[in-house]
């Protein structure tokens, strides 16, 4: 996903929320800090081989110091990226959820999640598309778009269930660009989301819900 992006003013970081999780397992979701650099590598580094291939479409061992640079010099503004870490001992990470405006037309942006092997299936990744989608149509995103291999059912078949529609890519058709069309959000029966409320909570339309 590009990261190309302007370094406007940093802004306040909100709080996190907990979710609950089937099995008795929770997480928290937070916006992601510069600090997180470390737990970033870790969360990257244990993903099987095959989930890597499915978010990075390469075969990476691990962040190389420019692509960790890259996923965690978050401003929150035009790149907003969020954690899910584990209530266990330790809070290890256990997803990465992130959008990215494009600078030159900011009202599109392209979105990417990522869920630790043995946390997968269990709704979170639906879960994370969903805030992302909300949150991204709360501040005035109209297009949220990702690149999908095309060989991954998986994925493929959850954007479709959230209403993307699944667009040929222009690099070929080892890829499939699902872009989700997000409606503006209508202030007169939605109250606004802050950076300190949880778009889940005020935003969701009710396909999201
Ligand atoms: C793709 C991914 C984000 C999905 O996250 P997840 O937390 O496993 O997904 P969910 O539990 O929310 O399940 C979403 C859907 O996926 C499918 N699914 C989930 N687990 C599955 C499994 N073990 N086998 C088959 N399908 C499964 C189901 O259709 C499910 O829909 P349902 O809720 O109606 O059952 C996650 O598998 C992942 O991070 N994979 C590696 C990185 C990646 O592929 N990123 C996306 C790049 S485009």
């Amino acid at each position: 996903m590009s990261t190309a992006v302007g370094r406007p003013a940093r802004l306040a970081q909100p709080a996190g929320e907990t979710w609950a999780l089937p099995g008795g397992r929770g997480v928290r979701l937070r916006p992601l800090t510069a600090a997180d650099a470390g737990a970033e590598q870790a969360f990257f580094r244990g993903l099987s081989l095959d989930s890597r291939h499915k978010r990075f479409h390469v075969g990476l061992r691990e962040l190389s110091p420019a692509l960790l640079a890259l996923l965690t010099d978050v401003d929150q503004r035009l790149h907003r990226a969020w954690v899910a870490e584990s209530l266990q001992p330790g809070r290890p990470v256990v997803a990465d959820a992130r959008y990215v405006r494009d600078a030159h037309a900011p009202e599109r942006a392209e979105f990417a999640v990522a869920v630790a092997d043995d946390w997968q299936g269990l709704g979170l990744g639906r879960r994370l598309i969903a805030h992302l989608a909300a949150h991204a149509r709360q501040q005035g995103v109209q297009a949220l778009y990702g690149d999908v291999l095309a060989e991954h059912r998986r994925m493929l078949a959850l954007m479709r269930d959230q209403g993307a529609r699944l667009t040929p890519h222009p690099d070929g058709p080892q890829l499939v660009r699902a872009v989700l069309d997000l409606a503006p959000a209508p202030s007169s029966i939605m109250p606004a989301c802050d950076d300190s409320s949880s778009a889940a909570a005020c935003c969701w339309p009710p396909y999201w819900r």
